[in-house]
Formats: C-alpha cells, structure tokens, sequence
C-alpha cells in the first residue's frame, strides 16, 4: 500500500501514467452562487492539469444531505475521489479504514509545518495525512447592511445587550432586523456563537468540548437559551425553513438589517459584486471578538482504486498549494488553512479573518464549532441541533426545559 502510494506520488509529479484515470470526481454541497464561484477556481486548476471534473453537488447547506448520499456511495464500495467534508465525519470515516493515504505528498510539500495543529486532528489519522484542509471557515460573525446601518445610525455592537439594541433601532425604523434561515442547522451554528457570547470561549469550551456536565446545565447555559430566544424576536414571519442563502441575499438587498453567519456569507455578497466596507459590514459576533470558532472545510481522500490515485494527488497538490489556497478563499469567504499565505489578495473581513485565525490560535481560543461537527461527533452534534431548534421554533418552552432536554439529548448521543 505505501509503496503504490509513493508510486503514485511520484508518478503524479512527474507526469501521471497512460492507465491513470484523468477524472476527479468529487462530493460537495456547494451550490449557492458564491459557493459554486469558489469551486470554479479549483475546477479550473485541475483542467489545466489535464484533469476533467465530475461534480456530485448535493444541495443543502451544512452539508446534511452531502452527508446522507456520501454515506450510501461509500456503502455500496463506490467512494467519490474526495468528498468535501468537517471533522468528526472524516474521522469517523478514517477509523472505519475507508480513507486513503497522502503522506507522501503531505510531507513532501510539508503541510504538517504550515497547517494549524489543531486541524491535523481531522486531516491525520496515526500520523497518516488521509483529508486536506481547503479553508477556514468560522461561525462567529455577523454581516451587515451598511446603507441600512447608516440610515438607522447604527454602530458596531461591542456585548449581546448593544446587539440587542442595535435590532431594536432595526425594527423601529421598519427594516427586517435578522435576516434568518430557519433549519435546524443555521439555527444550531447561531447558538455556537450566542453561547460563546453569552458564557465566554472558556465557558463554551467546557460545555461543548469537555461536555461538562455542570456547565451544560449551568445558569450560564439557561441565560444563553434565554439569549437565543431575545433574537427571535428579531426575525421576519417567513424565516422557518429558510436556505442560508436567501438569507444573505436580505441582507445584500437591504431588506434586512443583519445575518449571522459563518463567512461562506460573505461568498454570496462577492458574488453580488459586493464590497466590503461600502457595501457591506463584517463584525465578529458582538462579545466573542479574539475568538474563532472554526468549521474547515475538508476534501476526505477516499480508498480508490489504483488507477484514480495520481488524479487524487493532483486534487490534493492544487488544495494546498499556496496559490489555490488564497485564490479560492477569496472568492470563498473563508481564509486559508496554511498560515503561510499573504493577505494581499484579501478584503478587510479577510485580512480580518487570516489575523483572527493566528491571533486565536497563538492564545487558545481557537476551537472548533459544535454546529458543525468539530466539537463532537456526528451523533452528538445532530442531538445538539435537535434541542436547540425545538427550543426556537417553541416546540421546547423554557430555557429550563431546553438545558434539561441538552444534557439529555448529549448523554444519549454519546
Ligand atoms: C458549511 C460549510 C461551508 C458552506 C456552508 C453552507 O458547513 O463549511 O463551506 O458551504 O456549510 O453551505
């Protein structure tokens, strides 16, 4: 196995065989516009390389659906070439032996030196590369209007009360204040943050990474419940089961004052022809400024047959190569995932988001998203996406019950 690999490595940078399979095929749910911009980028590295693109897109943001028909492909002993992947999935998928094996390649190129330890957790198994990190995404932000910002004489809303109170000007002045997708995943990516706020990125450390049973049943916990409910006062009638998407694109018509989103929202405004700082306004989620709770998206590296492995290796090469990784993250929202890229090609919220990155990193406040699977198991995350959507859609009545219902929901997923 490790020999054909090394074959295959330097096969591929020497010019793959005649056999080789020139297809990548790839698993994904990026379909919005911005998302299917970013994507382009690498569809466009790949076929100057010879390399055509069979795309699986599976619409649904979060990636559930992706997630669902990955699942069945892997099953039925047909894995795409990678699949576009977060956390404890791809583990789950490398402790069930079904990924390959791109050391060769990874340290060829050295990535273990560039890329943040915390990440080598989901792209190594034993030391063994087996994923590649294409970005980091965090949850913990809010993107705003500014023609409507200014017309409200709102400014940059430093705690939870101050964003309260800028949603309420929202609201008197007869602007939809938050711009929310109501599905059980959007809803779950907007607590990550309202807890960190609400309790600090210590606080939501032990809750969410320790499962510290007591933090989880904490007042502290009840009064991020209570947090969350305060902002659902703040939503259009029509927000239940809404795509992310359509979201931002209140915000980008001004007909909504703010979303809260992780940055694959800020795609969607440069695919508008957005900018930030006159279009648009980029703020972390008001309180948990100097922390980032991070979703990187990840390409899985599937056991494959022989012949597609030099195709897997270009696919692998183009993700991490310095040039890709600035190119696509601007188009992306994101900011890269090697700590060595310039932030020339980026716009204030990502020279933003690259600075955040290494800022909280270097001080331990860079930790993973429960939404989106890099605090905790697929199970466990899914319980968490259950308790809190029936708690906002009012299907779980208090914040007593709604802590109650999580140490529950947690200890049965565990
Ligand atoms: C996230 C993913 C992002 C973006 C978003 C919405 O889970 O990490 O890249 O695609 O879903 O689809």
């Amino acid at each position: 196995m490790a020999s054909a690999m090394a074959a295959s490595a330097i096969g591929f940078a020497g010019g793959a065989s005649a056999a080789d399979v020139k297809e990548v095929q790839m698993l994904h749910w990026w379909t919005s516009g911005g998302e299917a911009a970013a994507l382009n980028v690498l569809k466009q590295d790949l076929a100057k390389e010879g390399y055509t693109w069979k795309d699986v897109p599976v619409a649904g943001g979060g990636g559930e659906g992706a997630m669902t028909a990955l699942k069945a492909m892997v099953a039925a002993g047909n894995p795409p070439t990678a699949s576009q992947i977060l956390g404890y999935y791809a583990v789950d998928y490398a402790e069930a032996g079904k990924l390959g094996d791109i050391t060769s390649l990874a340290d060829k190129e050295g990535w273990a030196k560039v890329v943040p330890t915390a990440l080598q957790k989901f792209t190594t198994t034993n030391g063994k590369w087996d994923a590649v990190p294409v970005n980091i995404h965090s949850v913990n932000w809010i993107w705003l209007n500014k023609a409507a910002m200014e017309k409200i004489g709102g400014t940059q809303p430093k705690t939870f009360d101050d964003f309260v109170a800028l949603l309420d000007k929202a609201k008197k002045a007869g602007i939809i204040p938050l711009a929310l997708g109501g599905q059980p995943w959007q809803e779950a990516t907007l607590f990550d943050s309202v807890v960190a706020s609400t309790g600090g990125i210590d606080f939501y450390k032990k809750a969410f990474i320790d499962l510290d049973e007591s933090a989880l049943k904490s007042d502290t916990m009840k009064k991020s419940f209570d947090n969350l409910a305060k902002l659902r006062a703040y939503t259009d009638p029509n927000y239940a089961g809404r795509d992310w998407n359509l979201a931002t694109a209140m915000v980008i018509k001004g007909d909504a004052l703010v979303q809260v989103m992780g940055d694959w929202a800020k795609g969607e405004f440069v695919n508008a022809h957005q900018q930030a700082d006159k279009d648009f306004l980029c703020y972390r989620f008001p309180g948990t400024d100097g922390s980032v709770i991070y979703n990187t998206d990840m390409f899985a590296m599937f056991n494959v047959p022989e012949d597609r492995k030099a195709a897997q290796l270009a696919l692998a090469d183009a993700t991490m190569s310095i040039s890709f990784q600035s190119a696509f993250n601007v188009v992306k929202g994101s900011v890269p995932a090697r700590m060595d890229v310039p932030d020339t090609a980026f716009d204030s919220c990502g020279k933003k988001g690259i600075a955040d990155v290494k800022a909280a990193n270097a001080d331990g406040k860079f930790v993973g998203s429960m939404a989106q699977n890099y605090a905790q198991p697929p199970a466990v995350a899914g319980a968490y996406h259950d308790v809190v959507t029936k708690f906002f859609h009012g299907e779980i009545k208090s914040s007593d019950a709604a802590v109650t219902e999580l140490v529950k929901a947690l200890n049965n997923a565990k």
